[in-house]
Protein backbone atom coordinates (compact mmCIF):
# COMPACT_ATOMS: atom_id res chain seq x y z
CA UNK A 1 0.00 0.00 0.00
CA UNK A 2 1.47 3.57 -0.50
CA UNK A 3 3.07 4.89 2.64
CA UNK A 4 0.98 7.13 4.55
CA UNK A 5 3.04 10.41 6.25
CA UNK A 6 1.84 13.09 8.51
CA UNK A 7 2.01 14.71 5.58
CA UNK A 8 -1.28 12.67 4.11
CA UNK A 9 -3.16 13.50 7.09
CA UNK A 10 -2.32 16.74 6.57
CA UNK A 11 -3.65 16.69 3.02
CA UNK A 12 -6.64 15.10 3.97
CA UNK A 13 -8.05 17.91 6.05
CA UNK A 14 -7.47 20.51 3.15
CA UNK A 15 -8.88 18.32 0.67
CA UNK A 16 -11.60 17.33 3.04
CA UNK A 17 -11.20 13.87 2.52
CA UNK A 18 -11.94 11.87 5.31
CA UNK A 19 -9.06 9.97 7.44
CA UNK A 20 -9.48 6.72 9.10
CA UNK A 21 -7.75 5.21 11.82
CA UNK A 22 -8.43 2.13 13.65
CA UNK A 23 -6.38 0.77 16.65
CA UNK A 24 -4.26 -2.31 16.36
CA UNK A 25 -2.21 -4.32 18.61
CA UNK A 26 -0.68 -7.58 16.75
CA UNK A 27 1.02 -8.59 13.31
CA UNK A 28 -2.01 -10.62 12.21
CA UNK A 29 -4.23 -8.02 12.60
CA UNK A 30 -2.09 -5.49 11.06
CA UNK A 31 -1.57 -7.24 7.99
CA UNK A 32 -5.14 -7.78 7.71
CA UNK A 33 -6.39 -4.19 8.38
CA UNK A 34 -3.78 -2.54 6.43
CA UNK A 35 -3.96 -4.55 3.60
CA UNK A 36 -7.54 -2.08 3.12
CA UNK A 37 -5.17 1.14 2.73
CA UNK A 38 -6.11 3.05 6.09
CA UNK A 39 -4.60 5.87 6.56
CA UNK A 40 -3.50 5.39 10.47
CA UNK A 41 -2.91 2.56 12.58
CA UNK A 42 -3.20 3.39 16.57
CA UNK A 43 -1.37 0.82 19.23
CA UNK A 44 -3.66 2.54 22.15
CA UNK A 45 -3.32 1.64 25.67
CA UNK A 46 -6.87 -0.06 25.07
CA UNK A 47 -4.61 -2.59 24.88
CA UNK A 48 -4.78 -3.01 28.83
CA UNK A 49 -8.40 -3.59 28.46
CA UNK A 50 -8.53 -5.28 24.99
CA UNK A 51 -5.63 -7.48 24.93
CA UNK A 52 -4.54 -7.43 29.12
CA UNK A 53 -7.94 -8.07 30.45
CA UNK A 54 -6.88 -5.09 32.74
CA UNK A 55 -10.33 -3.10 33.68
CA UNK A 56 -8.45 0.74 32.51
CA UNK A 57 -5.53 2.03 31.07
CA UNK A 58 -3.33 3.04 34.15
CA UNK A 59 -1.39 -0.21 34.31
CA UNK A 60 -0.04 -0.30 31.57
CA UNK A 61 3.44 0.30 30.81
CA UNK A 62 6.03 1.51 28.33
CA UNK A 63 7.32 -1.98 27.55
CA UNK A 64 3.74 -3.14 26.78
CA UNK A 65 3.55 -0.51 24.40
CA UNK A 66 7.16 -1.39 22.75
CA UNK A 67 6.19 -5.15 22.41
CA UNK A 68 3.04 -4.33 20.74
CA UNK A 69 4.30 -1.73 18.39
CA UNK A 70 6.88 -3.93 17.40
CA UNK A 71 4.35 -6.59 16.86
CA UNK A 72 2.02 -4.20 14.29
CA UNK A 73 5.08 -2.76 12.93
CA UNK A 74 6.01 -6.38 11.24
CA UNK A 75 2.74 -6.28 9.68
CA UNK A 76 1.71 -3.03 8.45
CA UNK A 77 1.70 -2.04 5.36
CA UNK A 78 1.98 1.57 4.69
CA UNK A 79 -0.27 3.03 7.70
CA UNK A 80 1.20 5.30 9.48
CA UNK A 81 1.72 3.94 13.18
CA UNK A 82 1.05 5.97 16.10
CA UNK A 83 1.70 4.31 19.71
CA UNK A 84 0.29 5.89 23.18
CA UNK A 85 2.25 7.14 25.40
CA UNK A 86 0.72 4.83 28.25
CA UNK A 87 -0.09 6.56 31.65
CA UNK A 88 2.72 8.46 33.64
CA UNK A 89 5.36 7.99 30.95
CA UNK A 90 4.69 11.86 29.84
CA UNK A 91 3.52 13.29 33.47
CA UNK A 92 6.17 13.36 35.69
CA UNK A 93 9.07 15.20 34.06
CA UNK A 94 9.71 16.76 30.70
CA UNK A 95 12.81 14.17 30.49
CA UNK A 96 10.82 11.58 30.92
CA UNK A 97 8.62 12.54 28.69
CA UNK A 98 11.29 13.03 25.81
CA UNK A 99 12.82 9.59 26.56
CA UNK A 100 9.46 7.13 26.89
CA UNK A 101 8.55 8.56 23.38
CA UNK A 102 11.92 8.10 22.04
CA UNK A 103 12.02 4.43 23.52
CA UNK A 104 8.71 3.85 21.67
CA UNK A 105 10.27 5.22 18.46
CA UNK A 106 13.52 3.69 18.64
CA UNK A 107 12.45 0.05 20.07
CA UNK A 108 9.02 -0.37 18.97
CA UNK A 109 9.14 1.16 15.83
CA UNK A 110 6.29 4.20 16.02
CA UNK A 111 6.32 6.66 13.69
CA UNK A 112 4.67 9.11 16.19
CA UNK A 113 3.07 8.85 19.89
CA UNK A 114 -0.04 9.79 21.38
CA UNK A 115 -0.16 11.77 24.47
CA UNK A 116 -3.63 12.41 26.52
CA UNK A 117 -4.46 16.12 27.62
CA UNK A 118 -4.31 19.96 26.76
CA UNK A 119 -2.63 22.93 28.72
CA UNK A 120 -1.35 20.93 30.74
CA UNK A 121 1.19 19.11 28.99
CA UNK A 122 2.64 21.58 26.18
CA UNK A 123 5.66 21.77 27.69
CA UNK A 124 6.16 17.69 27.52
CA UNK A 125 4.91 17.58 24.00
CA UNK A 126 6.36 20.33 23.10
CA UNK A 127 9.97 19.01 23.86
CA UNK A 128 8.77 15.53 21.87
CA UNK A 129 7.65 17.17 19.18
CA UNK A 130 11.32 19.20 19.36
CA UNK A 131 13.04 15.60 19.50
CA UNK A 132 11.73 15.09 16.21
CA UNK A 133 8.79 12.73 17.48
CA UNK A 134 5.63 13.86 15.90
CA UNK A 135 2.79 13.72 18.23
CA UNK A 136 -1.19 13.30 18.31
CA UNK A 137 -3.20 14.73 20.99
CA UNK A 138 -6.18 13.31 22.56
CA UNK A 139 -8.81 15.45 24.28
CA UNK A 140 -12.51 14.50 25.48
CA UNK A 141 -12.84 11.04 27.41
CA UNK A 142 -9.31 10.91 28.11
CA UNK A 143 -9.19 7.30 30.20
CA UNK A 144 -6.60 8.06 31.94
CA UNK A 145 -8.24 10.36 33.57
CA UNK A 146 -10.59 7.80 35.19
CA UNK A 147 -9.72 8.72 38.28
CA UNK A 148 -9.76 12.53 38.59
CA UNK A 149 -12.96 12.81 35.73
CA UNK A 150 -14.76 9.84 38.71
CA UNK A 151 -15.95 7.27 36.04
CA UNK A 152 -16.12 7.55 31.93
CA UNK A 153 -18.22 10.57 31.39
CA UNK A 154 -18.86 12.80 28.42
CA UNK A 155 -16.66 15.51 28.75
CA UNK A 156 -17.66 19.33 27.39
CA UNK A 157 -20.82 19.50 28.40
CA UNK A 158 -21.00 22.26 30.52
CA UNK A 159 -20.12 25.68 29.33
CA UNK A 160 -16.85 26.31 31.46
CA UNK A 161 -16.44 22.65 30.00
CA UNK A 162 -16.73 23.52 26.54
CA UNK A 163 -14.43 26.48 26.51
CA UNK A 164 -11.50 24.48 27.93
CA UNK A 165 -11.88 22.08 25.19
CA UNK A 166 -11.60 24.89 22.23
CA UNK A 167 -8.88 26.12 24.71
CA UNK A 168 -7.07 22.82 25.46
CA UNK A 169 -7.20 21.78 21.20
CA UNK A 170 -5.75 25.78 20.23
CA UNK A 171 -3.38 25.15 22.45
CA UNK A 172 -2.67 21.94 21.26
CA UNK A 173 -2.48 22.78 17.38
CA UNK A 174 0.01 25.78 18.65
CA UNK A 175 2.20 23.51 20.30
CA UNK A 176 2.69 21.03 16.96
CA UNK A 177 0.33 18.21 16.88
CA UNK A 178 -0.26 17.14 13.63
CA UNK A 179 -3.73 15.85 14.70
CA UNK A 180 -6.40 15.58 17.97
CA UNK A 181 -8.08 12.65 19.08
CA UNK A 182 -12.04 13.95 20.19
CA UNK A 183 -13.28 11.22 22.29
CA UNK A 184 -16.72 11.53 23.46
CA UNK A 185 -17.61 14.96 22.64
CA UNK A 186 -20.84 16.62 21.70
CA UNK A 187 -21.02 16.14 18.11
CA UNK A 188 -21.43 20.53 17.68
CA UNK A 189 -18.44 20.95 19.89
CA UNK A 190 -16.48 18.41 17.88
CA UNK A 191 -17.94 20.33 15.19
CA UNK A 192 -16.59 23.25 16.12
CA UNK A 193 -13.22 22.58 17.43
CA UNK A 194 -12.67 20.85 13.72
CA UNK A 195 -13.64 24.50 12.42
CA UNK A 196 -11.48 25.90 14.05
CA UNK A 197 -8.61 23.72 13.73
CA UNK A 198 -6.32 23.37 10.37
CA UNK A 199 -5.06 20.31 11.97
CA UNK A 200 -7.15 16.96 11.57
CA UNK A 201 -9.47 16.16 14.44
CA UNK A 202 -9.88 12.15 14.69
CA UNK A 203 -13.21 11.32 16.57
CA UNK A 204 -14.43 8.43 18.74
CA UNK A 205 -17.48 8.98 20.03
CA UNK A 206 -17.96 12.33 18.45
CA UNK A 207 -19.97 12.57 15.89
CA UNK A 208 -19.90 13.12 11.97
CA UNK A 209 -18.19 16.47 11.62
CA UNK A 210 -15.00 15.38 12.62
CA UNK A 211 -11.97 15.14 9.71
CA UNK A 212 -11.62 11.36 10.92
CA UNK A 213 -12.85 8.58 12.48
CA UNK A 214 -11.22 6.13 14.83
CA UNK A 215 -12.26 3.02 16.68
CA UNK A 216 -10.80 0.03 18.62
CA UNK A 217 -10.60 -2.66 16.44
CA UNK A 218 -11.69 -5.53 18.91
CA UNK A 219 -14.77 -3.17 19.11
CA UNK A 220 -15.72 -2.86 15.89
CA UNK A 221 -15.25 -6.73 14.98
CA UNK A 222 -17.36 -7.93 17.65
CA UNK A 223 -14.19 -9.64 19.56
CA UNK A 224 -13.95 -7.39 22.52
CA UNK A 225 -18.18 -7.31 24.34
CA UNK A 226 -17.70 -6.92 27.41
CA UNK A 227 -19.05 -3.53 27.32
CA UNK A 228 -19.79 -2.23 23.82
CA UNK A 229 -19.95 2.04 24.07
CA UNK A 230 -23.22 3.67 22.14
CA UNK A 231 -20.49 5.25 19.51
CA UNK A 232 -19.68 1.57 18.15
CA UNK A 233 -20.75 -0.14 15.59
CA UNK A 234 -20.30 -3.72 14.90
CA UNK A 235 -19.13 -4.60 11.33
CA UNK A 236 -18.70 -8.03 12.27
CA UNK A 237 -19.29 -10.49 14.79
CA UNK A 238 -15.78 -12.34 15.21
CA UNK A 239 -15.89 -13.18 18.70
CA UNK A 240 -18.96 -15.33 18.10
CA UNK A 241 -17.72 -17.04 14.69
CA UNK A 242 -14.67 -17.92 17.06
CA UNK A 243 -17.05 -19.75 19.50
CA UNK A 244 -18.42 -21.30 16.72
CA UNK A 245 -15.74 -22.03 15.39
CA UNK A 246 -14.11 -23.50 18.60
CA UNK A 247 -17.10 -25.64 19.67
CA UNK A 248 -16.87 -27.67 15.89
CA UNK A 249 -13.42 -28.56 16.88
CA UNK A 250 -13.74 -29.77 20.24
CA UNK A 251 -17.42 -31.65 18.91
CA UNK A 252 -14.74 -33.19 16.01
CA UNK A 253 -12.21 -33.97 18.02
CA UNK A 254 -14.71 -35.95 20.39
CA UNK A 255 -16.19 -37.66 17.35
CA UNK A 256 -13.10 -38.91 15.96
CA UNK A 257 -14.45 -36.68 12.69
CA UNK A 258 -10.54 -34.55 13.35
CA UNK A 259 -8.23 -35.16 12.07
CA UNK A 260 -9.41 -36.25 8.27
CA UNK A 261 -7.11 -38.34 6.08
CA UNK A 262 -6.25 -35.10 4.16
CA UNK A 263 -4.71 -33.92 7.39
CA UNK A 264 -2.61 -36.51 8.33
CA UNK A 265 1.05 -37.50 6.77
CA UNK A 266 1.46 -40.55 5.17
O1 LIG B 1 -6.21 3.55 23.32
C1 LIG B 1 -7.04 3.75 22.40
O2 LIG B 1 -7.64 2.83 21.83
C2 LIG B 1 -7.31 5.13 22.02
C3 LIG B 1 -8.36 5.38 21.01
C4 LIG B 1 -9.70 5.12 21.59
C5 LIG B 1 -8.29 6.71 20.41
O3 LIG B 1 -6.68 6.02 22.55
NA1 LIG C 1 -5.47 5.41 24.34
Amino acid sequence: MNKKTILTILKKKQSGEKITMLTCYDYVTAKLISSQDIDMLLVGDSLGNVKLGYENTLSVTVDDMIYHTKSVKRGNDGALLITDMPFMSYEITIEDAVKNAARIVKEGGAEAVKVEGGIEIVDRIKAISDAKVPVVGHLGLTPQSINKFGGFKVQGRTEEGRRKLIADAEALEKTGVFAVVLEAVPEQLAKEITERLKIPTIGIGSGRYCDGQVLVVDDMLGMFTDYTPKFVKRYAEIGETIRTAVKNYIDEVKKGKFPREENTYK
